[in-house]
């Protein structure tokens, strides 16, 4: 089959990987960027090797172009991706999935409506070390997972990163930053949730910038910066997360599994390898469990190539838009619930998504519900 023709609308810091693990894929190829800052597309496709730069406008209406692939900033997420699908085209955007819920639900609805598709990152969650790790949960090598935990813990970003602003404002912060590759690799191996309640911190209303070149500024911070939230998943499960820009050092796990029969220790849900490792009820120490999957490197795309594998199978793609709507409820979820004193209730579900068989195929490197 053809692959899907894709066209890049933002040209940023991470629009590289895309790019360059493009050829990796065969389920789909990418014929055009286009960025608001049209030096950057310029800049982008003479790299890459791609022929069409396109002004936003022109990339959205144009006839060839089947998927919009959106790495533009969360704040333009929801526009660039209603526009895309209001001109008939898939849209496979960077995470969050959008800022509001409002937003989201547009986007979910826009999509079904004009019978699209929407995907969404991270997809992390379908690299080799999180397929592993779902595989011992499906094995039942941990018996019925009855509780998890998820930990993201740092100092924020002031200190190396040469714009930090961002990360202090609204729709940012240590969960709407951190918290799509924790509860995506939650939701994967424990299922979706049915409410959520958490509380929620700020330890510094001000932080002073010490990296370059804004050493000095301060950013008022305007979003919380310590969040400590519960889960009850529909299977029964609870898991305890926390994300953090308040914490300078901890020795806590990425994120652990507890089952009726054993426990399963599973790597930084922000990258696609990394060591797992299981131990059953009666083992005298933790099994490294090696990977059984491909996409154990930097295989960010991998979403993208199953979406576009799936359009041309006529099957839900696995990064899908339900997942990253019922991930972007949760991270608001424990805000309105720390707010409000009470449990967020989750108006949203969806199913896990198809694990990966170990075969690789030619366009994804997974293989799945054909
Ligand atoms: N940089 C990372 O390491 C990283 C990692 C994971 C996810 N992400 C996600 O990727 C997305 C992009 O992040 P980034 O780091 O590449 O940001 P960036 O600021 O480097 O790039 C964003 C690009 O979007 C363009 N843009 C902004 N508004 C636009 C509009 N209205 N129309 C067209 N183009 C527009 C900007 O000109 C810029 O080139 C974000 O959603 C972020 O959460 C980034």
């Amino acid at each position: 089959m053809e692959p899907i023709k894709v066209g890049i609308i933002g040209c940023g810091n991470i629009s590289s990987i895309y790019l360059e693990n493009a050829s990796r894929f065969s389920s789909f190829s990418i014929e055009a960027v286009a960025d608001i800052n049209r030096g950057r597309a310029e800049q982008q496709a003479e790299k890459y090797g791609i022929d069409r730069v396109l002004s936003v406008e022109e990339l959205i209406r144009d006839e060839e172009i089947e998927l919009v692939l959106n790495l533009t900033i969360p704040a333009v997420h929801a526009e660039i991706a209603l526009a895309a699908l209001s001109a008939g085209k898939h849209v496979y955007g960077e995470k969050p999935l959008a800022i509001t819920l409002d937003e989201g639900k547009q986007i979910l609805e826009l999509a079904k409506a004009k019978g699209l598709l929407v995907g969404n990152a991270p997809d992390t969650f379908l690299g080799g070390a999180h397929q592993t790790a779902r595989s011992i949960i499906e094995a039942g090598r941990i018996g019925t997972p009855i509780s998890a935990t998820a930990f993201m813990m740092n100092h924020g970003h002031e200190h190396w990163h040469p714009d930090p602003h961002f990360y202090y404002q609204e729709g940012a912060g240590p969960m709407f930053d951190m918290g799509p590759y924790y509860l995506t690799a939650l939701v994967n191996m424990m299922g979706p949730a049915k409410r959520v309640t958490g509380s929620t911190g700020m330890a510094y209303q001000e932080r002073r910038i010490s990296s370059q070149p804004l050493a000095g500024e301060s950013i008022i911070v305007k979003t919380p910066t310590q969040i400590n939230g519960i889960i009850d998943f529909t299977s029964g499960a609870v898991a305890s997360i926390i994300t953090s820009f308040d914490t300078w050092h901890h020795r806590l796990p990425h994120i652990e599994i507890y089952g009726t029969e054993g426990s399963l220790s599973v790597p930084d849900p922000n990258q696609f390898g990394g060591d797992v490792f299981v131990r059953g009820e009666k083992d005298e120490e933790w099994n490294f469990v090696p990977s059984q999957y491909g996409h154990t490197d930097n295989s960010r795309g991998v979403g993208l190539a199953d979406m576009a594998a799936a359009i041309l199978e006529g099957r839900t793609p696995r990064a899908s838009g339900d997942l990253s709507y019922h991930v972007l409820e949760m991270m608001h979820g424990f805000h309105y619930a720390s707010e409000r004193g009470e449990h967020y209730k989750m108006t949203s579900s969806c199913t896990k998504p198809q694990i990966s068989l170990r075969e690789e195929t030619s366009s994804t490197g997974l293989e799945g519900d054909k």
